[in-house]
């Protein structure tokens, strides 16, 4: 990851303050929140730990590990203004091969705090770990919680996608011979597709679990207006406020890593000066057989040496023929 030195004067701050575009928090979540005022958040979006033992956490037992959660979200919570989101973003707990989706247990937090569940988004993506006694993960969710309120903020145009069939027509009644769909696309629905952030995508610091920026883009376009404040209580190196700032937002966000804290500073005054790598939203994903590349061709097609890969090929030519 190539960051170019920050140029543009603007400054990400060490504590919260009203004033502050960006404030990139050097210790824990709790002492953060706690300095920001009530219903001044419009958005927080956060992937917490999973209390799987990764570098940066200890394992608890799940009691303790929903406890601590219930504490964060409620102080988060209070932070929110009365249109605002939360989106909280997660995965698997995994004890001895066996999963339990942890939004199965957070989603009653949210709930008994008041909340109402707008969407529960299936992020999915291609890369991970491949297991071997049950399918490989390949998706997590974000679980999307407003007020119980009709005023909530969703924008959609700024988020809309191509359209499937954009020259579709309708074909009677009185609309008959002019455009069906939206010109300015179509919703992106709630199973979203879109690369993890692997050892070869270009947004790729030392930290082990980053979001893809583009995946915060979309929540932030789409729940917050420009100038509006974001808040991400486990920043990590700091990919969601890099992603407010882009848009004209402002960004506050806690790490206890000091070294991935610093790593956020650096990545989001880079998106101040805009010179940070990142993947465009709506980039198509790689495709390796459009790009040509060579490891599509098996080698056992010229060498037949794997039968069982062979037969598996086979059939995939029989379903394009
Ligand atoms: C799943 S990662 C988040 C990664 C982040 N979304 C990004 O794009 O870089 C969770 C992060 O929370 C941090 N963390 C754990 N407990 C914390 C706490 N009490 N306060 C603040 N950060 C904490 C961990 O060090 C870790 O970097």
């Amino acid at each position: 990851m190539k960051i170019q030195p920050h140029t543009t004067g603007r400054k990400v701050f060490a504590h919260y303050c009203d004033e502050a575009e960006a404030v990139v928090f050097p210790g824990g979540c709790l002492d953060l929140l706690r300095q920001i005022p009530d219903k001044s958040a419009q958005l927080v979006v956060t992937s917490p730990p999973y209390n799987i033992g990764k570098a940066y956490e200890r394992k608890l037992d799940m009691g303790t590990y929903i406890r601590q959660q219930a504490e964060v979200i409620t102080e988060c919570v209070r932070t929110l203004t009365n249109s605002g989101s939360i989106c909280w973003q997660v995965g698997n707990y995994v004890n001895n091969g066996a999963i339990i989706p942890l939004d199965t247990l957070l989603y009653p937090i949210f709930h008994n705090l008041g909340l109402v569940m707008r969407n529960r988004i299936i992020w999915h993506f291609e890369h991970g770990l491949h297991c071997s006694r049950r399918y490989s993960g390949r998706y997590e969710t974000i679980m999307w919680f407003t007020r119980d309120t009709k005023d909530f903020v969703f924008n959609l145009d700024p988020v809309r996608v191509p359209q499937k069939y954009p020259g579709k027509k309708h074909f009677k009644g009185p609309k008959a011979g002019q455009y069906s769909c939206n010109p300015l696309g179509k919703n992106p629905g709630d199973v979203w597709d879109i690369p993890n952030v692997k050892s070869n995508h270009v947004e790729k610091t030392e930290h082990p679990c980053q979001f893809p920026v583009e995946l915060v883009e979309r929540l932030v376009l789409s729940m917050t207006h420009e100038k509006d404040l974001v808040v991400d209580p486990f920043l990590g190196v700091g990919s969601s406020i890099a992603a407010a700032v882009r848009h004209g937002r402002r960004g506050a966000g806690a790490e206890i890593v000091s070294s991935y804290a610093g790593i956020a500073r650096k990545r989001i005054e880079a998106a101040m000066s805009d010179s940070l790598p990142v993947r465009p939203m709506g980039k198509p994903k790689y495709d390796p057989l459009i790009a040509g590349n060579k490891l599509t061709v098996a080698p056992w097609i010229i060498a037949p040496q794997n039968d069982a890969q062979l037969k598996l090929l086979q059939k995939m030519a029989d379903y394009k023929a």
